[in-house]
Parts: structure tokens; C-alpha cells; sequence
């Protein structure tokens, strides 16, 4: 069986408004009926999979066992980070403390913001996983790029993926994590490129020895937070002293860029990392002129535009506007140019400054 690892204690400050420091995207029901955690709790449920550990941040404790109790999803475990410290940490203590109930155990990391809209393939290319995680190498998932992202991990492959793109296990040559626009253009142009898909498969035992080669602090701080760690009520709160001595790093700078026993799946079925707004907008099926208009929300000679309103007593109209994004909520508004929507953390740092 495979446990699967589920990592929400990102803030999505990308997606301001929507998303608060209270209450992150990965909670929100930002497309259809269910939010994105349930999304990937449920995705992972089932045969073959073991219940989830789920690592958090406190103050979405009670959110989490209430979004999951919905599904009828009992986890295993659900971890308590004192302080957000990237996924290095979170993925490394979520692999300890499960290594201490099943040593050896395979785990599956996966961020609780994807959206995947195929399960049952997504589950097939896990399971085509297994054996090379078996034997201690480090998975990833591949998607086929279709443009120079900067916001992610690439993958190099050893070899060209055939036509089918079906999910057969292949080396993986390098790893590079989030390079510039000129970089990630030269890696779409050459073809042997894959977008790294943020979620993992690997045995403890395998990764817990590469946190031990590559990052050696990571490791004894993380496991000094694990053996203090106190358990009440279902949740382990790793120990706040340890802890606050961590860095604040990936698991992809940490530990996939330097590792030698990396392989990747490709997977062919849709993938998209909600990230940013002009995500929300890619994802929600634009018309012929590229509007995408949700709740009371009216687009007038409008293209490429994203126009959302949350309040069913608010409209919104939009008029002549040409990539925009335009979300309304009753205690703030956004409206950016659509390219900009990277800069969504910046507007957030800044309300943040002014306090
Ligand atoms: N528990 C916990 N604690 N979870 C965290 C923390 C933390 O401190 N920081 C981030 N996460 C969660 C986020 O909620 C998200 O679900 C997941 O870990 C990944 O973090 P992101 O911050 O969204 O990473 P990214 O999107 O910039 O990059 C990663 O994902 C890309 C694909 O979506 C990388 O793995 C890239 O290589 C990859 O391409
Ligand atoms: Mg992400």
C-alpha cells in the first residue's frame, strides 16, 4: 500500500483576496463543489492507498478533519508544523514519523492545490511508479510543457517520451527548480523537458538517505522536532524549539537538485497547479473571447478577462477590458493586469507592511 503525504500549509498568497493567511486557497472551494484539499484527499482514497498524514499549520487544524470527515476520510495522522518552513521540513517529518509506524513504507507527496481532473489515470501513473520507488529511487511526475514556466521544477529526461505519453518510468537526468524565462525557454525549445508535477513517490528509507546526503541540518533539526514532539487528540505538534531552527527551503532546492537516484513518470492527463489567477482563469474554460466570468459578474466587449465576484449581492461589470483579472469581495478587490499576476504576493507583502 501506498500512504499518501498531504502538504497544506502553503499560504497562496498569489490568489489574494481569495485566499487569507486564515483561510488558504487549498481550503477554498475556488472551482466546483469541493475544495482542492478534498480534492486531492479523495483523489488518493481508496484502493491501494492507505489513510493519509496530512501536515499543516495549527491554525488549520480543525479545518482539515473537518474538510476530510465531509469525505468520510479518516487520516492517519495529521501533523503540526509551529511555523511554515517550506516543504524540505514538512515532507522530511512526515517521513519520519511515518517511517516510526511502517519502516520502509512507500509514501506519496502530494500538494493539496493541483487540480487533476482524471484520477483514475493519475492513480494508474502512481501505481506504474511503485517498483522504481521499491527499489529506493526517488519519483517524480512529468506534464508536458506547454510554455516557458518559471513557477516550476523541469525535469530532463534521458530519453523522448513516445507517442503515447503513457507513464512508463524512465532515468531522470537532472532537475533544475524554478530557472529564468531564458533558461526555461531554451529547455521548452529543446524537447527533452518535462514540468516537475510537485508530487513524489519514494520509500522513507529512501529519502530519509538523501535528506542524510544532501541535507544533513534539515534532517537532525527535523528528527529533534519529531522526538519532542507532543501528541494529543490525533495530531502530533512537532516541538516549536527545533523547529524555528529550520531553514526555510524546498524539497526541490533541498534535496531533488542534488539527488543521483531520481526517475520520472510521465503523465499525460490534465495537470494544473492553481498557483495564480491567471491560472483560475486557464482552468475555468474561457469563452471564444477569453472571458471567464463567475458569480454576479457581467464582461461588456470584454477579452481575455477574468471577472469574479463572490458575493451573490455584488455585481460586477467589466467594460472594454482586455487582460484583466478582476476579483470582488465584500472586504477587498483585486484588479491586475493579467500578466502581472505573480506580482498578487507582492500587493500582499505590502498590505501586510502597513498592517
Ligand atoms: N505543510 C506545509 N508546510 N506545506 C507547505 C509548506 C509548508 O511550509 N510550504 C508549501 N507547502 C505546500 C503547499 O500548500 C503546496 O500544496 C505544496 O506544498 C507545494 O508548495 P508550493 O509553494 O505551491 O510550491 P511551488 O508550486 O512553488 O513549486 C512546487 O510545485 C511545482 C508544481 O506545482 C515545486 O515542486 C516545483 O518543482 C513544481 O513544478
Ligand atoms: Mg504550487
Amino acid at each position: 500500500t501506498i500512504h499518501p503525504v498531504l502538504l497544506c500549509g502553503g499560504s497562496g498568497t498569489r490568489l489574494w483576496p481569495l485566499s487569507r493567511k486564515s483561510y488558504p486557497k487549498q481550503f477554498v472551494n475556488l472551482m466546483g463543489e469541493e475544495s482542492l484539499f478534498q480534492a486531492s484527499a479523495k483523489r488518493l482514497a481508496g484502493d491501494g492507498f492507505a489513510a493519509p498524514s496530512v501536515i499543516t499549520g495549527a491554525d488549520f487544524r480543525f479545518v482539515v478533519i473537518e474538510q476530510l470527515a465531509a469525505l468520510e476520510i479518516a487520516p492517519a495522522d495529521i501533523l503540526i508544523e509551529p511555523s511554515a518552513r517550506n516543504t524540505a521540513a514538512a515532507i522530511c517529518a512526515g517521513a519520519l514519523v511515518l517511517e516510526a509506524r511502517e519502516p520502509g513504507a512507500l509514501m506519496l507527496v502530494a500538494p493539496s492545490d493541483h487540480v487533476i481532473p482524471d484520477p483514475a489515470r493519475f492513480r494508474a501513473a502512481v501505481e506504474a511508479a511503485a517498483p522504481a520507488a521499491e527499489a529506493g529511487q526517488l519519483v517524480t511526475f512529468g506534464i508536458r510543457p506547454d510554455r516557458p514556466e518559471t513557477g516550476y521544477g523541469w525535469l530532463e529526461l534521458s530519453e523522448a517520451p513516445d507517442a503515447e505519453f503513457s507513464a512508463t518510468p524512465q532515468p531522470l537526468k537532472s532537475f533544475v527548480e524554478k530557472p529564468d524565462l531564458a533558461k526555461a525557454e531554451a529547455l521548452l525549445d529543446g524537447g527533452m523537458h518535462l514540468w516537475n508535477a510537485g508530487i513524489f513517490l519514494f520509500s522513507t528509507s529512501a529519502i530519509l538517505d538523501a535528506f542524510a546526503k544532501h541535507a544533513p541540518e534539515t534532517l537532525a533539526q527535523t528528527k529533534a522536532a519529531v522526538e519532542a514532539a507532543e501528541r494529543d487528540l490525533g495530531f502530533t505538534r512537532l516541538a516549536a524549539g527545533p523547529w524555528a531552527q529550520l531553514e526555510d527551503i524546498s524539497i526541490d532546492y533541498a534535496v531533488m537538485e542534488r539527488a543521483d537516484n531520481l526517475t520520472v513518470v510521465p503523465y499525460g492527463g490534465a495537470w494544473s497547479d492553481l498557483g495564480d489567477w491567471q491560472a483560475v482563469w486557464r482552468e475555468q474554460n474561457p469563452d471564444a473571447n477569453g472571458i471567464v466570468a463567475t458569480g454576479p459578474a457581467t464582461a461588456i466587449d470584454c477579452r481575455d478577462t477574468l471577472l469574479q465576484s463572490t458575493d451573490e449581492a455584488q455585481e460586477l461589470v467589466g467594460i472594454g477590458l482586455e487582460n484583466i483579472i478582476a476579483v470582488a469581495m465584500p472586504d477587498a478587490v483585486l484588479v491586475a493586469h493579467k500578466d502581472r499576476a505573480q506580482d498578487v504576493k507582492k500587493a500582499v507583502a505590502e498590505l501586510k507592511a502597513k498592517g
